[in-house]
C-alpha cells in the first residue's frame, strides 16, 4: 500500500469533476449538487423469489407489491426487478419474447402500474431490467429474422455461413457453455449466441435495432420507471470481420478451450449506445446502472462516459470477486474506486454469483462477518445495491445432486458449475412453511436457515442482522456525512482493522471495521482527516459487549464493526 493512499479518500467529492483526481492531491470543494440516485438505496428483486401472491410456486408483481411497507421500513428507496417481460424463462426471464408487456406468470401492465403508483406512495421508484443484448429465440423478431435470408429482420441478427461444413464461422465460445454459434437448417446459416442458444444476439450495427430498443425504453419511462439496469452490456457489440479469438491454455469449465474475448467484448462502439441510451434516459430523469464487469477500475472508469455522459451508475463487481474479507485488499481497493472521480456503486451480492453471506463467511462468524460488511459498503461514499435477502442474512445453498438443478448452465457444467439457483432460494419471510414466500410448492425449496433467519424472527430481535441493516439505513438518511461526505482511509498499515472517515463541513463520521479473527487495538487519529483530539459518541456497534467510549485507543471484538461521530 503506497502511502499517497492514506489520503487517498480526503480527496475526490464531487460527481461534477470528471477528470480523475490525482492520489495525494487535496481538494477543497465538498460534495455540490446530488442527483435523486446519489442518495437512494437499490435493493435488487428477484422476482421469482421474493413473494408469491397466487400461491402457484412463483413469485409475482403483486407479491411484490405487498411488501412495500417492508422495503420502506427498511430504508429501501428503489427497486431494481429483474425480466418480468414474457419470456419461455429458458433463462428465467433474460430471454425477453416481448420487450413491452408483462409476463402473465408476474401478473398484468395494470398490476406493473399499481405497483409503481403504490412505490411512489412508499418512496420507492422501479428500476426494471432491459435486455439489450440479445432477445429470446421465440420473438417474433428472431422467428421473423429467421424465415428466410431475404426477411426484412435478418440483418437485425447476426448470420454467417460456416466455415465449412459442421464448422461454425469462428471459435467464440458461449459463456453458457459450447460454440456461441447455433447451426439454423431453415436457410443454412448459423447465428451468434453469446449465452444459451435460446438468446441469440442483436445486431446493433442495424439502426433499426437501435430505434427499436431506445422505444422500447420509452415506453417504461412513459410508465414510470424511474430508470434501467442494463444486462450485459460489455457483450453488445461484435468484430465484424468476426476474428478468432486468441485461444488461451486450458478449458472452461463446459471443457471448451479459454479463450480471450477481444473480438467480441467490451469493444468502443459500446459506449456509443450508452451514451445513445443516456440521451434518453436524461430526457425523464432516469438512471442508467450497468451490470459493468470490469477487471480494474480504469475499465470502470470508461462506464461513466469521458465527459460523463454514459453510464451514471456502473456497477463495481469487482468486491465480489474477493473470496476473503482482509483489511489491506478492501482498503486499496476502495482507494483505486475513489480516485477515478466517479460516483461508486459497490455491489456484493446478486442472482448470478455466491451471496456474500457464503462468500466471506467462515462458518463460525458468519453472522458478525456479514454484518461487519454491511457496515463497510454501506457506510461508503457511493451508492449501494442490496441484494434481497442479504438483509436477514441468507445463505447460498447450492443444489446437492444434478437433477435437482433449475438453471441450465448448472445441469450443463456439473458438477464444476452448479448453476445460479443457490442464490436465487426463497425470500425468507417467516419460520412457517416455505418460509412464508408461498402456500404452494416454491420453485426453488427454501435454504434451510431460513428457522433462524427470516424477517419475522429478525424483525423481533433487536441484535439481529435485520435490525442491524434498518440501523445503518437510517444513519447513512440522517448524517450528512454518510450522504456527501468525502472518503479518507485512516492507518493505511494495518493488517486487521480497515477503518475510514466520511468528513462534511466540519463533522466526520469515523468506521472501524477489524476484519480479523481476534481482538484488535485501533489507534484513532483524525489529524490526517483535519480533526485534532474531536470528541466522539458512538453511533452504532456490532460488538457483542457494546462500545460505549471513542478513545484513541479502540479494543475491538473479532469481525466487528464500529461507527462513532464527531461531536462539537
Ligand atoms: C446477466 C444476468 O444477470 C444473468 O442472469 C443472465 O443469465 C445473463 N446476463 C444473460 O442475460
Amino acid at each position: 500500500m503506497s502511502k499517497t493512499l492514506i489520503v487517498a479518500g480526503l480527496l475526490v467529492a464531487s460527481m461534477s469533476t470528471f477528470t480523475p483526481i490525482a492520489r495525494g492531491q487535496m481538494k477543497a470543494t465538498e460534495a455540490v449538487h446530488h442527483e435523486w440516485w446519489q442518495h437512494a438505496v437499490f435493493y435488487e428483486v428477484y422476482p421469482r423469489s421474493f413473494s408469491d401472491s397466487n400461491n402457484d410456486g412463483v413469485g409475482d408483481l403483486n407479491g411484490i407489491t405487498s411488501k412495500l411497507d417492508y422495503l420502506q421500513h427498511l430504508g429501501v428507496n428503489a427497486i431494481w426487478i429483474t425480466p418480468c417481460f414474457p419470456s419461455p424463462q429458458v433463462d428465467f426471464g433474460y430471454d425477453v419474447s416481448d420487450y413491452e408487456n408483462i409476463d402473465p406468470m408476474y401478473g398484468t401492465l395494470a398490476d406493473f402500474d399499481r405497483l409503481v403508483t403504490e412505490g411512489k406512495a412508499h418512496g420507492i421508484k422501479i428500476i426494471l431490467d432491459f435486455v439489450p443484448n440479445h432477445t429470446s429465440d421465440q420473438h417474433k423478431w428472431f422467428l421473423e429474422s429467421k424465415a428466410s435470408r431475404t426477411s426484412p429482420k435478418r440483418d437485425w441478427y447476426i448470420w454467417r455461413d460456416g466455415k465449412g461444413p459442421n464448422q461454425p464461422p469462428n471459435n467464440w465460445t458461449s459463456t453458457f457453455g459450447g460454440s456461441a454459434w447455433k447451426y439454423d437448417p431453415t436457410t443454412g446459416q448459423y447465428y451468434y449466441h453469446y449465452f444459451y442458444a435460446e438468446q441469440p444476439d442483436l445486431n446493433w450495427r442495424n439502426p433499426e435495432v437501435v430505434k427499436a430498443m431506445l422505444d422500447a425504453m420509452r415506453f417504461w419511462y412513459e410508465r414510470g420507471v424511474a430508470g434501467f439496469r442494463l444486462d450485459a452490456v460489455d457483450t453488445l457489440y461484435e468484430d465484424p470481420d468476426l476474428k478468432d479469438n486468441p485461444v488461451l491454455p486450458g478449458n472452461d469449465k463446459f471443457g471448451y478451450p479459454n479463450t480471450h474475448e477481444i473480438y467480441n467484448k467490451k469493444l468502443p462502439e459500446v459506449h456509443d449506445i450508452m451514451r445513445a441510451m443516456r440521451k434518453v434516459a436524461d430526457g425523464y430523469g432516469a438512471v442508467l446502472i450497468g451490470e459493468t464487469w470490469t477487471q480494474n477500475v480504469a475499465q470502470l472508469r470508461e462506464y461513466y462516459g469521458v465527459r460523463n455522459d454514459e453510464l451514471q451508475m456502473p456497477m463495481d463487481l469487482m468486491m465480489t470477486e474477493f473470496k476473503q474479507v482482509s483489511a489491506p485488499v478492501f482498503r486499496e481497493h476502495i482507494g483505486a474506486v475513489e480516485s477515478t472521480g466517479g460516483w461508486p456503486v459497490f455491489v456484493i451480492s446478486n442472482h448470478d454469483i455466491m451471496r456474500s453471506y457464503t462468500r466471506w463467511g467462515d462458518g463460525v462468524h458468519n453472522d458478525d462477518i456479514a454484518k461487519m460488511m454491511s457496515a463497510m459498503y454501506l457506510m461508503l461514499r457511493g451508492t449501494p445495491v442490496m441484494y434481497y435477502g442479504e438483509e436477514i442474512g441468507m445463505e447460498n445453498n447450492d443444489p446437492k445432486s444434478k437433477d435437482e438443478v433449475r438453471d441450465p448452465i448448472g445441469r450443463r457444467g456439473w458438477p464444476l458449475e452448479k448453476g445460479r439457483d443457490g442464490e436465487r432460494k426463497p425470500m425468507q419471510w417467516s419460520d412457517a412453511k416455505n418460509a412464508g414466500f408461498t402456500e404452494g410448492t416454491p420453485w426453488l425449496p427454501v435454504a434451510p436457515n431460513y428457522v433462524t433467519h427470516n424477517v419475522a424472527t429478525e424483525t423481533a430481535d433487536p441484535q439481529s442482522m435485520l435490525n442491524f441493516y434498518r440501523r445503518l439505513l437510517e444513519l447513512r438518511r440522517d448524517e450528512p456525512a454518510l450522504r456527501e461526505g468525502q472518503y479518507a482511509a485512516l492507518n493505511p498499515q494495518d493488517p486487521n482493522v480497515f477503518a475510514f472517515v466520511r468528513r462534511l463541513k466540519g463533522e466526520a463520521v469515523l468506521v472501524a471495521l477489524n476484519m480479523s479473527g481476534s481482538s484488535q487495538t485501533v489507534k484513532i487519529d483524525l489529524k490526517a482527516a483535519g480533526f485534532s483530539k474531536p470528541k466522539m459518541r458512538v453511533l452504532l456497534t456490532s460488538s457483542h459487549t457494546p462500545i460505549t467510549k471513542v478513545s484513541t485507543d479502540i479494543e475491538m471484538e473479532p469481525f466487528s464493526a464500529l461507527i462513532a461521530k464527531t461531536v462539537k
